[in-house]
């Protein structure tokens, strides 16, 4: 009994040739992985009770012991280290929807029951996490639906400043729910800001429950309606290209679709 519970006691001692530091990077609302490995003796089923705990310079985030796990409540429900991968070797830290706050350096350590319940924390991977907002531009014809991404469920709330402003004001609130020009799908996380006026350009900032940053978006309502394809289609004749074919209607079209080649062979 006592050989077994020392054997098992070993199987959970980390394997010295730890990685060396790792470098994460992602945007909000991805799932990442902390990679961290150790290596359980050759030929031994890893003990259930090895002890896995993650954490930054400040705090624990997580811990595995065996079925039993343990999460800090500012990643509740997004941390994981599945049990059958830990007992391979396999110790990475699943983060899913990461957040900005989720930014800095993390630490994991296998914790060893040395002799007389002496427990030694074996330092195995660090990994430095660098979460980045999303940085996007638009552009809509007036009356047009603009369709702006929340990335994740911790998104709170949407600011806008106008063009010419410097004021932000609030367009949504996730607290207040949907208002009757902006609506949230029923599932996913985006609004949806029904026809764009001129007014409606600027930028738009979502903000997470900390007020950092998730999304900026700038949005541009251009000057005039969408032209029917017809109108533009002409629009797009290059000044010289029209002036040569004195108009015909029947010059125009090849030349759209041919190369400059061609009109020089005309
Ligand atoms: C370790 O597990 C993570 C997820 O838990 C997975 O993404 C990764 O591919 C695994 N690594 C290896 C070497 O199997």
């Amino acid at each position: 009994m006592a050989a077994l519970l020392y054997s098992a006691l070993i199987g959970c001692s980390a394997d010295a040739s730890a990685l060396p530091s790792a470098s994460i990077v992602s945007t909000v609302g991805n799932q990442v992985v902390l990679p961290c490995s150790w290596k359980p003796p050759l030929g031994e089923v890893a003990p259930p009770d090895c002890h896995i705990v993650w954490s930054t310079l400040v705090d624990t985030v997580f811990e595995r012991r065996g079925v039993v796990r343990w999460e800090a409540d500012e990643f509740q429900g997004r941390l994981e280290v599945p049990e059958e991968r830990l007992r391979s070797g396999n110790c990475s830290l699943i983060i899913r929807d990461v957040q900005i706050a989720d930014t800095g350096s993390y630490e994991s350590f296998m914790v060893v029951n040395g002799a007389r319940s002496k427990k030694t924390r074996v330092s195995l991977q660090t990994v430095k996490l660098s979460v980045y907002d999303h940085k996007t531009y638009q552009s809509h014809h007036p009356g047009e639906d603009f369709v702006l991404q929340l990335y994740t469920q911790h998104s709170m709330s949407v600011v806008f400043q106008g063009r010419d402003s410097s004021v932000w004001t609030d367009v949504w609130l996730r607290e207040e729910g949907n208002s009757e020009r902006v609506v949230k799908h029923p599932l996913l996380q985006q609004l949806t800001m029904r026809k764009v006026q001129h007014t409606d350009e600027g930028v738009y900032k979502v903000l997470d429950e900390n007020g950092l940053a998730v999304s900026t978006v700038q949005l541009t309502v251009e000057e005039n309606p969408a032209p029917s394809r017809q109108f533009r289609t002409q629009e797009n004749i290059p000044t010289d290209v029209a002036a040569s074919s004195s108009g015909s209607a029947l010059l125009i079209l090849p030349l759209l679709v041919c190369s400059l080649q061609i009109v020089r062979l005309v």
